[in-house]
This record gives structure tokens, C-alpha cells and sequence, in this order.
């Protein structure tokens, strides 16, 4: 297929210890990549003020993915980096589709959840009114269009219906109090239903979920969720599943006119940044991720079949180590 033009920002923190490894395990299965690095974060933040500057942007329209490890570090303002690059990101590449699969073979569990990942309460719609005196008011609204749910609820409904999966669709959110957003998203998702009649559907308050998720994981095959709920669905789904060391995802524009993104969900974790302890299995498996979006769907299949043994808990040691131990299996 020739080779792919990615672009890295390993971030801070365990960031570019765990994309090292990555980039090891698809290095050894034979795909090419021509990377370009990009010194962005909390570090270089604090270094020159430099969050993600417009060149950089248009630099990216021309890759044909990005791959982070993750950005932050103590001494930011708390959502500086976050909104100026991370949301950022997802608005201005139209990132629409944030993809997190879920899989613990030992259990039996294999889900993935489809947040919306440019609308909803994360929009920036809101504001402070009198800030800083005694009757200050904030308000954050959810922004929620028919374009963007729609979207997201048909490339579910897509997804649910590949090879690979079983045919069955949950939505989730919280239509019994949300009742303007949660009609457009019901309303949406049974319109789009009509023309995927052979998924079933199914349909849980996202309160339920948070049961379901912990004590019958295994009845879910595909979830679609707006961005906060999904946001905190997915910590939970990665929480059942082994931990935040092994939970993958993917930032999608399904439309190709922009590169998508591939990240760990888990953070830079100063607490044991520079120790060699952070499993990098997770970001391992978002360069699974990246190679299937890319159309290298044997690689990854190749990558996520070495993973099992990191899953399982046979493969332990330092970060270079479990890295090696996977692209040794690749
Ligand atoms: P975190 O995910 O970095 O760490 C939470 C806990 O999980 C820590 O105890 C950490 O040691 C552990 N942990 C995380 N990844 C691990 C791995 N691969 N292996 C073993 N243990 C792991 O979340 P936290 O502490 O809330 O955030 C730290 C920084 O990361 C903050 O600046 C935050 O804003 C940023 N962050 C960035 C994200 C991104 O770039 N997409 C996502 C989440 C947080
Ligand atoms: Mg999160």
C-alpha cells in the first residue's frame, strides 16, 4: 500500500513512552509509515506557549492519520490544553466519531461505544454571567444538530451490521429528563433504524448503563451515546475491562476529508511518568486502530491477536518489555 504519511505527538508525561512502543509493534508487522513529529503539549505549552498553532492544522489536512499519546501536565491551567488542542482537534478536523471498543475474552465481553465527539455539552455553548459576584450564573448548554446525531447514529448503525459483530444496537441517554435533546436523538436513531432493518435496536437511560456496563457487559455489541455521556461510559466500559492500560480509541472523520486520530484513552500520568511502568498495551491497540482505518486490516488483526497475551496477564514487565513481548508475537 506504500507508505503512510502519520503524524506523532507523543504529548507529555507517559505520552511518548507508550507511542514508542506502538510504533515498535507496527514497525514489526512490515507497514511503512513516514512519520513526522510534533513537539505539542503541556511541556512545550510551558516552554514557549505554543498550544496548536494554525500551520500545524493545516500541515495535518495533509497525513493520512495522527497518532498521540497523550497531553497535560501539572502547572497548566486546568482545560487549556484539552480545548486549545484535544477539542480543538475534533472540531476543526470534524473528528465526528470518537470509537473505544471493549474486549475481555476471559468474560466474554466485546462492545465498542460510539460517543459523539463534536457536540453536546462539550460544544462550548454557555457562558458566565456577573462572574465573581455573589449572583453569578454559568451555564453550559448541549448543542445538539440533526446532522451531527445523525451521523453518529449511522455510522453505528454501520458498525453494527460488519463483519465481526452481532448485529445489535444500544442507544443510550437519558430521554425521560433530557426531553429536547433526548427526542432529537430518539427520534433520529428510529428514523435511521428504518434503514438498517436487520439490527436490532435497544435503548438504556444512561443511569441503567451504569449498571449494565458493571453487572452484564456482555449483552451490548454496539452503544451510540452523545459526547459527555459517552465520555463517562467509556472510563467506566475501560474500568470492566481490564483496566485503563488496555482501553484503545480512534477520533473519526468517516467522510476522509481530514485525518483521523488514534490515542489511548488513559492520560500522561505524571505520577509514574520516566519509571518504565506505564503499559502500553492501550496504545498498542489504538495503532490497531490506526492501521484498520488505513486499510491494513491484516496488520491489525496481527497486533490485537498479539495483544491477547498482555490481556490475559501473561505478558508483564516494564514498558519496553511488554512492547517487545507483543512485536515478538507479531
Ligand atoms: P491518567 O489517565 O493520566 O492517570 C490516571 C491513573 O491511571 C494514574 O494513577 C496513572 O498512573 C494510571 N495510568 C494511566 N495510564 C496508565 C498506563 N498506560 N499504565 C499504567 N497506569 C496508567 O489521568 P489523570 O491523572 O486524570 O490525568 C493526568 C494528565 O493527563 C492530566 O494533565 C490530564 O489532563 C491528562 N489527560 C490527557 C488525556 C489525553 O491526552 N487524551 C486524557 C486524560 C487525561
Ligand atoms: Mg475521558
Amino acid at each position: 500500500m506504500g507508505k503512510h504519511r502519520v503524524g506523532i505527538v507523543g504529548g507529555d508525561g507517559i505520552g511518548p513512552e507508550v507511542i514508542a512502543e506502538g510504533l515498535k509493534v507496527i514497525a514489526a508487522t512490515g507497514v511503512e509509515f513516514d512519520t513526522v513529529d510534533y513537539d505539542l503539549g503541556g511541556a512545550r505549552y510551558l516552554r514557549d506557549g505554543t498550544v496548536l498553532p494554525d500551520s500545524v492544522l493545516e500541515e495535518w489536512r495533509g497525513l493520512d492519520a495522527i497518532y498521540l499519546g497523550a497531553v497535560g501536565t501539572p502547572g497548566v491551567p486546568p482545560g487549556l490544553i484539552e480545548r486549545g488542542l484535544l477539542l480543538k482537534m475534533r472540531f476543526e478536523l470534524d473528528l465526528y466519531i470518537n470509537q473505544r471498543p471493549f474486549h475481555d475474552p476471559g468474560k466474554g465481553i466485546d462492545f465498542v461505544v460510539i460517543r459523539e465527539n463534536t457536540e453536546g455539552t462539550y460544544a462550548g455553548e454557555g457562558g458566565l454571567l456577573r462572574k465573581g459576584t455573589p449572583h453569578e450564573v454559568a451555564t453550559q448548554g448541549s448543542v445538539n444538530t440533526r446532522m451531527g446525531v445523525e451521523r453518529a447514529c449511522r455510522y453505528a448503525f454501520d458498525l453494527a451490521r460488519s463483519a465481526g459483530r452481532r448485529k445489535h444496537l444500544t442507544l443510550v441517554h437519558k430521554t425521560n429528563v433530557l426531553n429536547f435533546s433526548g427526542d432529537l436523538w430518539e427520534r433520529t436513531f428510529n428514523e435511521v433504524h428504518a434503514d438498517y432493518p436487520d439490527v436490532a435496536t435497544a435503548y438504556n437511560h444512561v443511569d441503567a448503563a451504569c449498571i449494565y456496563f458493571v453487572e452484564d457487559p456482555q449483552r451490548y455489541d454496539v452503544v451510540v451515546t452523545d459526547n459527555l455521556f459517552g465520555d463517562i461510559l467509556t472510563d467506566l466500559g475501560g474500568a470492566v475491562t481490564g483496566g485503563i492500560g488496555f482501553a484503545a480509541s480512534a477520533n473519526l472523520n468517516p467522510t476522509l476529508t481530514a485525518p483521523s486520530m488514534f490515542e489511548p484513552v488513559h492520560g500522561s500520568a505524571p505520577d509514574i511518568a520516566g519509571t518504565a511502568k506505564a503499559n502500553p498495551t492501550a496504545a498498542i491497540l489504538s495503532g490497531a486502530m490506526l492501521l484498520d482505518f488505513l486499510g491494513e486490516t491484516a496488520a491489525a488483526d496481527r497486533i490485537r491477536a498479539a495483544c491477547e497475551a498482555s490481556v490475559t496477564g501473561e505478558i508483564t514487565g516494564s514498558t519496553p518489555e511488554i512492547g517487545d513481548a507483543i512485536a515478538a508475537r507479531v
